[in-house]
């Protein structure tokens, strides 16, 4: 027994960002933010939270599945942005959705949140605990960027991703998560100020910070060698996969696992043009799209990759 993706959806809030929009207030140019990341534009969320767009993704992904959701056992929702501290999105996604006998809670993973939730439902799955999960990536990463740095901003947007996943004889062939803290400075945001007892001064938000190149090398060698790994593990091939559904954090990563894996660009689907890095929602927004469009057939062979802060990563091979 194993997991079956039944369901996908997505959503992105309504206000598109240009690269000409950055301009107006940013030291950057169009061309370059181009050629340098592939992006043209950026969704930008104007009042809705996290939990807001990760509800719109599980209720599309609900009525993809055609579920009830009280038939949900386990809501997983990853993100490094959630609303509150506490409650969870996931909680707050359970509540909205009706998912009433579910077991619900966050993951911390930033980009490879999408992943990690697979990776911990598969397993639950697998082992027969529980036989329907919704698995969600969600993130409104534009409230903790700073607007004046240009290493930072220009890259990322906001969106949610969700899918639905029931127990079945085929689907999810095997996942894979990693992590190694020690790299944790390249990729970060503090949660809130400290000492604030000692200062009295109100806590107060922090921003992200990034070492873009030293992400970059991260990401170039480790997705490659994730795929690399899962395909081995399982027995196969490169050429036998269909779609190569991986995190969209930068159009010339993907073009260099393109080449690392020796695995044509056609095979690897982008829309970071359009919705720019959406961290752990990047993933399920991409594979939402390619299901509505009609892209996925039932019986192709997918491999997932995602990458991020701590540092994290993940992938997961399937039969759609
Ligand atoms: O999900 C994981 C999240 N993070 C990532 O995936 C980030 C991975 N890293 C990257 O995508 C790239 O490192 C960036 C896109 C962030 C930066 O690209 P780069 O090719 O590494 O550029 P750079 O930082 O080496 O900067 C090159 C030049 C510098 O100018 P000088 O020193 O050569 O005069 C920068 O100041 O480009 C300048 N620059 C910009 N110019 C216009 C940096 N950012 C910008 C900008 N607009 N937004």
């Amino acid at each position: 027994m194993t997991a079956r993706i039944i369901g996908t959806g997505s959503y992105a809030p309504e206000r598109i960002v240009t690269n000409k929009d950055l301009m107006k207030f940013l030291d950057t140019d169009d061309e370059w933010i181009r050629e340098r990341t592939g992006i043209c534009e950026r969704r930008v969320s104007a009042g809705e939270g996290t939990s807001d767009l990760a509800i719109h993704a599980a209720e599309r992904a609900i009525t993809d599945a055609g579920i009830d959701p009280k038939e949900i056992e386990i809501l997983i929702v990853g993100t490094c942005t959630p609303d509150n501290g506490f409650p969870s999105a996931a909680t707050d996604v359970q509540r909205a959705v009706g998912a009433v006998n579910a077991v619900a809670f966050d993951v911390t993973a930033a980009c490879s949140g999408f992943i990690y939730g697979l990776h911990i439902v598969q397993s639950f799955i697998r082992c027969g605990i529980y036989k329907t999960a919704l698995v969600i990536g969600a993130e409104t990463i534009s409230k903790v960027l700073d607007w004046t740095d240009r290493g930072t901003c220009i890259l990322f947007g906001d969106g949610a991703g969700a899918a639905v996943l029931r127990a079945d004889e085929t689907g999810v062939i095997r996942t894979l998560a990693g992590s190694d803290g020690r790299k944790g400075h390249v990729l970060g945001c503090q949660a809130r100020t400290m000492d604030n007892f000692l200062t009295g001064r109100k806590p107060e938000p922090g921003f992200m910070t990034m070492d873009g190149q030293e992400v970059f090398k991260f990401a170039v060698k480790k997705v490659p060698e994730i795929v690399s790994q899962i395909l081995e593990e399982s027995g196969i091939g490169r050429e036998q996969v269909d779609h190569y559904v991986l995190h969209q954090a930068n159009i010339r990563i993907l073009e260099s696992a393109s080449r690392r894996l020796k695995v044509p660009m056609e095979k690897i689907p982008v829309n970071i043009d359009r919705y720019g890095n959406t961290s752990a929602a990047s993933v399920p927004i991409l594979l939402d799209e390619m299901n509505r469009e009609g892209r996925l057939k039932r019986g192709d062979t997918l491999v997932m990759a995602g990458f991020g802060a701590g540092l994290t990563w993940g992938a997961a091979l399937l039969k759609w």
